[in-house]
């Protein structure tokens, strides 16, 4: 295997319950005070999963565009714009290589996706995703955090370096997790504007007093950041 980048989709159809990821993301969806209501709008959900911001997109009558590194999320995305009557190009892909000319976007949203790569291609996916925003367009997703320890040291998980691991089985096998310092995120949007910074924690689930009072979770940065004018 080639170390210095792994790319691996989610194994969708070896998820059971997928309840957690059918719902909009609730700053997401906010995303559309910023954005205004014009068809004209071209929204792209980098990393589409099984579609629950494509949909949410397509349904505010904005131009929409998916794409994801899995068959099967591209299939169910397809599916679940099909019985909801909508449309939205969806095409298989990878993060580092974005299939679409300069300028075209208003807002790329990429909602836990893009820290599922090695440092160096994240860095490749943040050009493109510049490369494809219009001047004054926004860039919405998240990153997870190293200055909290996290499932860093789950014995389970391949550790590739100090900020990087490889999940073992489950949905998410073989897919690289990468954790940023807050000089990583710094050093990431240098030729953007840092428009908005949130950091959250996700509580490991089931959600009992012995999980919530052990403090087990995963740390995220939501930013919100703009393609100079
Ligand atoms: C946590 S899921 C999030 C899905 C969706 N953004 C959402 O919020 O519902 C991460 C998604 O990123 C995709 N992914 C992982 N690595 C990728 C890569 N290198 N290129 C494109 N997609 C990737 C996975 O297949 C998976 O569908």
């Amino acid at each position: 295997m080639n170390k210095e980048s792994v790319q691996e989709g989610w194994k969708w159809l070896e998820l059971k319950d997928k309840s957690g990821w059918e719902l909009p993301d609730g700053p997401t969806m906010s995303l559309v005070f910023s954005l205004g209501h014009d068809p004209r709008i071209k929204v792209y959900d980098l990393g589409c999963g099984i579609g629950r911001h494509t949909v949410f997109f397509a349904e505010q009558g904005y131009q929409v565009f998916a794409s994801d590194i899995s068959e099967e999320a591209v299939q169910a995305t397809k599916q679940w714009l099909g019985k909801a009557g909508l449309s939205a190009e969806v095409k298989q892909g990878r993060i580092t290589s974005i299939d679409y000319p300069d300028n075209k976007f208003n807002l790329v949203i990429s909602f836990n996706v893009i820290y599922h790569a090695f440092r160096s291609d994240i860095v490749k996916a943040i050009s493109e995703v510049y490369r494809v925003l219009k001047p004054g367009g926004l860039f919405y997703g998240t990153l997870l955090t190293k200055d909290k320890d996290c499932h860093f040291t789950e014995k389970e998980n391949e550790i590739i370096d100090e900020q990087t691991l490889i999940i073992q089985g489950g949905v998410e096998d073989g897919v690289p997790h990468f954790f940023s310092h807050m000089e990583d995120l710094l050093d990431f949007f240098a030729d953007f504007h840092l428009e908005d910074l949130v950091y959250t924690e996700v509580y490991s689930t089931p959600y009992n007093l012995e999980n919530l009072l052990s403090q087990k979770g995963w740390g995220h940065f939501r930013f919100l950041v703009k393609k100079p004018f």
